[in-house]
């Protein structure tokens, strides 16, 4: 399979190296508008081909989608990043229009391919895709949850003290700042409920770590992070060419689930080959459904803008 990143900046660049380095694709090809920096940065990552021991062949393109003819998978990470006391929606307009005429270009040249957004305010990015681009639902996947989500896991083990993989955990909602929920009930460490090792009091802030999780790092960096959510793409993107079938919150177009209808949210959701294949109903208590409703009215607010 060939698989085409939009955008070779922090993000795009450490999803591309993370699909190589696992061997996802035959070919990955990764396209920015910016003249010569996807090509040399696919040049730098395939000479470390023989170094990391994988085969995957990587080739950059400023601007020609000619290039990415054929892709099976589409990652869009092209758009601005937030700065330190920005927030995601700031980033609306400008990414909207990047967005919009990205799909284009790519459906173009790869009219069966499922597309992953990623630029930010993600939500928003995927309602428009959904509505632009004419593509069957399942074919349109928002990546956010599957970070937020290992932030919480995370930040969870780090309350725990014990090794991050004990730990499962999930996000859903809006990948906003004020939109996520951390769902503190479902958390478990080896199956065992975490609120049977950490109070209340810690588990509040955990999950509140976990919502400004995205901005305590641009406060740290002076930009938006990109190896988490580098390595959160290719996990996503690996459930897909592996037809994996994990389930994974992802943001995508709900019909009436989790009492929602006409707007793209996160939900935990089964993806396989076809892109997101089967909606999980986690069963949420009416206080997380009326945490879930607010959060679909702010992210509805949001996309109103459009
Ligand atoms: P960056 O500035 O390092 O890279 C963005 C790249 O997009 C630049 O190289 C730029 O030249 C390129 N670009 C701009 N317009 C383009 C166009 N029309 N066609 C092709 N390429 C174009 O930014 P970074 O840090 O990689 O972030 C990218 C996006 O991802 C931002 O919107 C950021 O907020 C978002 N993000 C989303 C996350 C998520 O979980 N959904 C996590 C982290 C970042």
């Amino acid at each position: 399979m060939k698989i085409t990143v939009v955008g070779a900046g922090a993000v795009g660049a450490t999803c591309a190296d993370n699909i190589m380095r696992r061997e996802l694709a035959e070919e990955v090809v990764l396209l920015d508008i910016k003249e010569g920096l996807a090509e040399g940065k696919a040049l730098d990552m395939f000479q470390t081909a023989t170094l990391c021991g994988f085969d995957t062949k990587i080739t950059g393109s400023t601007n020609d989608y000619t290039k990415t003819a054929g892709s099976g998978v589409v990652v869009i990470t092209s758009g601005i990043p937030r700065k330190p006391g920005m927030t995601r929606e700031e980033l609306i307009g400008t990414n909207a229009n990047i967005v919009k005429g990205v799909t284009e270009s790519i459906l173009q040249h790869s009219p069966d391919a499922i597309i992953i957004i990623v630029s930010n305010p993600m939500d928003t990015m995927t309602q428009l895709t959904l509505q632009t681009s004419g593509l069957p639902k399942n074919r349109i996947i928002g990546m956010g949850g599957i970070l937020d989500s290992a932030r919480f896991k995370t930040y969870l083990s780090m309350a725990l003290d014990c090794p991050p993989n004990d730990i499962h955990a999930t996000v859903i909602g809006g990948h906003g700042d004020t939109t996520m929920i951390p769902l503190t009930r479902l958390a478990t460490r080896n199956g065992v409920p975490v609120s049977q090792f950490l109070d209340e009091a810690t588990l509040q802030k955990v999950a509140a770590d976990t919502m400004v999780g995205g901005a305590t790092l641009t406060k740290l960096i002076g930009t938006s992070a990109w190896y988490a959510p580098g390595a959160a793409v290719a996990e996503l993107v690996e459930s897909i060419v592996r037809d994996q079938k994990h389930i994974f919150p992802c943001c995508v177009a709900l019909n009436g689930e989790y009492g929602q209808s006409d707007i793209c949210l996160g939900v935990p959701v089964v993806i396989g080959k076809d892109g997101w294949e089967q909606i999980i109903d986690y069963k949420l208590t009416d206080d997380e459904q009326a945490t879930f409703n607010k959060s679909a009215e702010a992210v509805r607010s949001m996309n109103s803008v459009l």
